[in-house]
């Protein structure tokens, strides 16, 4: 796992920019997975930047999301196609055809993961796939016990993950309960994965995540295993990390061709 801290969750989006507009350039038809949530949405506002600024291109690139709430349309405000739509893919040149995102209407949810799995694979796998990280230690919605091996699957809320999302719906109550997810393993099988985790509600689960143990008490620690995963923090999320003077002391030293910014 390469950590990287930064002061604050600004330098941490815009460096989380810069690394996926990179994958972009060398690959103009890259497979980007990407994430919801508040903490990817200043590095959405950094690609688009990026887009309109700079002409980064995503005419070719095809995007697939973690993760989508069972119930709720595309039109509703609180899905994750509607985030994604608003906060990124209406700003960009993204073919929308080639923006998935689990069905969480499908009348047969099975066979909503199933598909899901096999259109991942028909476009080649996932080259990088964006991550935030519940307070729980979740990734997509891949709560503590989950497989960590599984597929795109339905997953049942856990209560601290349904307090912790409940602002934007108002209450607990008026939540779905249940979600369709990318598994862990389809989250591994992407080449490279790019975690944020920013301010002290992250903390604990950051510092299970990088120093351990291995455990599906905490899914975020499955990316131990992954031979290219990147987890950009800020202070206050690495608060908890006993060896964060080590990790400091790496980024300082890679070499020019290592370094993103
Ligand atoms: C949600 C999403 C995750 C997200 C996490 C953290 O439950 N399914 O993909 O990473 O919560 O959310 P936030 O970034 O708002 O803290």
């Amino acid at each position: 796992m390469e950590v990287i801290i930064r002061p604050h969750a600004e330098a941490g989006c815009v460096l989380g920019a810069k690394i996926i507009a990179r994958v972009v350039r060398e690959n103009p038809t890259a497979v980007l997975g990407l994430a919801t949530g508040r903490t990817p949405q200043r590095l959405y506002q950094e690609l688009v930047r990026l887009h309109r600024d700079e002409g980064l291109d995503f005419s070719r690139v095809t995007a697939f999301n973690l993760d989508e709430y069972v119930g709720l349309a595309a039109d509703h405000p609180q899905s994750f196609r509607y985030f994604m739509q608003e906060n990124l893919f209406r700003h960009l040149n993204i073919d929308p055809a080639r923006t998935y995102i689990p069905d969480g209407t499908a009348a047969n949810l099975h066979a909503e993961c199933r598909a899901y799995e096999e259109k991942i694979i028909a476009a080649g796998g996932i080259d990088l796939q964006l991550l935030g990280l519940g307070r729980n230690g979740h990734i997509g919605f891949n709560e503590p016990t989950g497989s960590l091996r599984s597929r795109t699957w339905l997953k049942i809320l856990s209560e601290q993950t349904l307090r912790d999302n409940s602002d934007v719906f108002g209450s607990v109550a008026a939540m779905p309960k249940h979600a369709l997810t990318m598994g862990i393993g389809t989250i591994l099988d992407a080449r490279r994965c790019v975690l944020l985790a920013f301010g002290p509600p992250k903390a604990r689960a950051v510092e299970q995540m990088i120093e351990g143990p291995l455990s599906a008490m905490c899914p975020a620690s499955a990316l131990q295993l992954h031979p290219r995963a990147i987890v950009i923090v800020d202070e206050a999320a690495a608060a908890g990390l006993h060896y964060a003077d080590h990790y400091r002391w790496i980024d300082s030293h890679k070499l020019p061709w290592q370094r993103y910014d």
